[in-house]
């Protein structure tokens, strides 16, 4: 790139979470947020080429001043652009009858149970075509965007046949392309017994590993293999076997975890030595105290437990065991329609017991870490990816404290300005 350098001065916060590329952030060190008062980044060849007070930069940038564009961010936050860890992106259609039932009674499972739920918006999917997935999907990446969120991942897993499969990670691989928010995708094959095997799971369970898995990795579609481990869906039997299979490939690990009822999710990450497990709302203690130990990262998604009217997970005890935790949307048509990071940072610390600095460390930082990319994003330091978002609160306790509302002022992607 070779685009004019971008000067950001006089942020009267800027948030860089120094210190935590090397390994995901843990327990009470997720306060330790590196604030600058009154600061300034230089930005150049999409990189990140100077942080500090706007004094420091000054006599550093001398003559070169001239050649930045300049923002001034003064009474504004400046904060690493935000990282989604957690989505299922790639769908069609969207299931507002299925909130209308559960509001009358009816429960997640039941519904889907019924036919409803991830099978619908599978049968949604099979039907749409490349073109029409890739606008859906598009249409909400440029939300994520707009909402100040730079890096999301992306899973797989309402397609349930091998060529559907592909046809969603090929939307998520042409997105990543030619939008300006990255894309890390995950392949979830195991996302539910489709209703074709309902009778013969064992055999859709083979598809995956000797079909599914073999051919995604072969066409390098994805980086992670996900699974939904729950009662009714996939047993932890079954979970561990088809994400050793991918771990075999080259697919890191990630499990949808105790997100329903307690199954022992948690304790398979941590045996398995899985990069993240997600949800985690049933998760045992002993669970969390076995992923504090393995080093397993937590991603927990309070708007799913929100939406679902269910208690959230104990952000707050999985902090205080040591784990590292990120947060995310898990934004899907059923149990979390929501592109909203900022929501989410206000939902973790009001029904997770998370402070302010822990979300913020849990949305940028960990979430890099949860999607292998701690190294390149998620903090403002020297040489990393110049992703940035500019909020227009004076303070990152105001971001969360003043919810319900986008403070989004302005986006940037790899040094570019995408969001003003
Ligand atoms: O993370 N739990 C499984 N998968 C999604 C929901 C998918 C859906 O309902 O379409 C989740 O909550
Ligand atoms: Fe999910």
């Amino acid at each position: 790139m070779t685009n004019k350098p971008v000067w950001i001065r006089r942020a009267s916060q800027l948030v860089t979470l120094a210190g935590g590329s090397a390994a995901p952030v843990t327990g009470k060190r997720m306060n330790e947020l590196g604030i600058i008062e009154n600061g300034s980044l230089w930005l150049e060849n999409g990189r990140i080429e100077m942080v500090g007070t706007d004094e420091e930069l000054a006599a550093a940038v001398g003559g070169r001043a001239e050649e930045a564009e300049i923002i001034d961010a003064s009474g504004k936050l400046v904060t690493p652009g935000l990282v989604d860890p957690h989505t299922h992106l790639v769908h069609a259609g969207t299931r507002q009858n299925e909130f209308n039932m559960r509001l009358n009674g009816a429960t997640y499972m039941e519904i889907m149970n019924n036919g409803g739920g991830i099978h619908a918006t599978t049968a949604a999917t099979r039907a749409a075509d490349h073109q029409t997935l890739y606008e859906e999907s598009k249409k909400r990446l440029d939300l994520f965007l707009l909402h100040g969120v730079t890096t999301v991942e992306a899973k797989s897993g309402y397609g349930l046949t091998l060529e559907d499969e592909i046809k969603q990670l090929e939307v998520a691989r042409q997105l990543h392309e030619q939008h300006a928010v990255d894309i890390v995708s995950t392949f979830m094959g195991a996302h539910a017994v489709p209703r074709e095997y309902k009778h013969d799971p064992e055999a859709f369970i083979e598809l995956v590993i000797r079909e599914m898995l073999p051919e995604v990795a072969r066409r390098g579609l994805a980086e992670y293999n996900d699974v939904f481990c729950e009662r009714g869906v996939f047993t932890p039997e079954q979970s561990r076997r088809i994400l050793e299979a991918g771990v075999a490939l080259g697919l890191k690990a990630k499990i949808h975890a105790d997100e329903i009822e307690p199954y022992e999710g948690a304790e398979l990450a941590a045996a398995i030595g899985a990069v993240s497990a997600d949800h985690l709302l049933r998760a045992s203690d002993k669970g969390i105290q076995m992923m504090a130990e393995a080093g397993v990262i937590g991603v927990l998604l309070p708007g799913t437990a929100f939406f679902l009217m269910a208690e959230s997970a104990n952000g707050r005890k999985m902090i205080d065991a040591g784990m590292a935790v990120a947060i995310s949307t898990d934004c899907n048509p059923g149990s979390s329609p929501t592109v909203s990071m900022p929501l989410i940072m206000n939902l973790g610390c009001l029904k997770m017991g998370m402070t302010p600095a822990e979300v913020l460390t849990a949305a940028t930082i960990n979430a890099a870490h949860a999607i292998g990319r701690g190294g390149q994003i998620g903090s403002l330091e020297q040489g990393k990816q110049a992703d940035v978002t500019i909020f227009d609160v004076p303070d990152y306790m105001t971001l969360q404290y003043r919810y319900g509302v986008n403070h989004v002022h302005t986006v940037l992607k790899k040094g570019q300005v995408v969001v003003k």
